[in-house]
């Protein structure tokens, strides 16, 4: 079964084919990250309306880089939510016509589901049972996955996401958006002993997050830094690899938590945070300790991607789902 892919949620337009037999076959992105970057975030307006623009030409480049003709497509999954209303309409509306005119059956995918099921796309992916830390800019979860389609919440972020404390802590710093590639780059330039942040919430049991303390914590040590107003260099790269190493050592220790209170010895991490070299670093040498084993997608399938939905919609399609004719385009919704 041949599924065609689309990605609208929020500001990059991605399309894939993914085929249950071959794998994947062809996938491209056009990412909006330059135009929004002018306004420090993502502008809902803009995003739909670049999407508008792009989609159909990408897929018909997709198609031709699968050498396939439109026909030969079985399936059309696109993303569902959550995500910006208007951007997922645009992806939705188009991936659902397109199946209606093709004959072919349509499926909604829930944007998270599809990170969390991106490391498959690698080789040797992981079986399940597993744990699934996802960390993006809007969700920071860990979930207990006991087969796909089951996730059962073992823990969140009770105020910002993983990948927003990034983005805001780099718009402190004067860094663009989005700004966790950014504090990685110059947190690698800092001295990451130097200053040392809050592990918020890692001193009582549980497996919630809270970043908000770490966002205003940064702030205040940026404040106290500042000469006339300004940050040298230096101070900017420590701070930032001071922020760097708070986040990663407190989703480290959660990621810990839950192997020993699952007893599992797989844990998958996805979503764009999950691109980060010092995260992956540091649960390498937490999982060895376990003896477990950590499994993660390649840099260009943390962020989104149209692969991702591609995928994780041939496996919804393969259990005999598929969504009527009604567009589904849901900002919140739960997985
Ligand atoms: O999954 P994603 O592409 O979009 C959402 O679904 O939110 O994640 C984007 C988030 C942004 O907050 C971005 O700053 C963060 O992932 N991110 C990173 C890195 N690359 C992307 N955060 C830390 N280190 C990175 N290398
Ligand atoms: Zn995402």
């Amino acid at each position: 079964m041949k599924v065609l892919g689309i990605e609208t949620s929020c500001d990059e337009t991605g399309v894939a084919i993914y085929d249950s037999e071959q794998g994947l076959l062809a996938d491209t992105l056009y990412s909006q990250v330059a135009m929004h970057s002018e306004y420090g975030g993502v502008v809902p307006e803009l995003a739909s309306r670049d999407h508008i623009r792009k989609l159909l030409p990408l897929i018909s480049e997709t198609l031709a880089l699968a050498n396939l003709e439109a026909s030969s497509i079985d399936a059309v999954a696109y993303t569902a939510g959550p995500g910006l209303v208007g951007a997922l309409m645009v992806g939705a509306s188009t991936g659902r016509a397109l199946a209606m005119g093709w004959g072919v059956p349509a499926i909604g995918v829930h944007h998270m589901e599809g990170h969390l099921l991106a490391p498959m796309l690698e080789d040797n992916p992981p079986e399940f049972p597993f744990v699934a830390l996802l960390v993006s800019g809007g969700h920071t979860q860990l979930v207990k996955v006991p087969r796909i389609g089951s996730y059962e919440l073992l823990g969140e972020s009770l105020d910002d996401a993983a990948g927003e404390a990034f983005d805001k802590a780099a718009k402190m710093l004067g860094l663009d958006y989005p700004g966790g590639p950014l504090i990685a780059k110059l947190a690698a330039k800092g001295d990451r002993s130097r200053l040392r942040f809050p592990r918020p919430m890692t001193d009582r049991p549980g497996l919630d997050f809270s970043f908000s303390g770490l966002k205003t914590f940064t702030m205040n040590t940026i404040a106290a830094h500042k000469v006339d107003g300004q940050l040298s260099a230096q101070d900017q790269a420590d701070i930032a690899a001071a922020f760097e190493e708070a986040a990663v050592d407190t989703l480290t220790i959660k990621c810990r938590r839950a192997l020993q209170q699952t007893g599992l010895k797989q844990l998958i991490i996805a979503g764009g945070v999950s691109a980060n070299l010092r995260l992956r670093e540091s649960l390498e040498k937490m999982v060895k300790k376990e003896k477990a084993k950590l499994f993660y997608a390649r840099q260009e399938f943390c962020t989104d991607n149209g692969a991702m939905i591609a995928y994780a919609g041939c496996q919804r399609l393969l259990a005999g789902q598929s969504s009527d004719l009604v567009i589904e385009a849901r900002p919140r919704w739960p997985m």
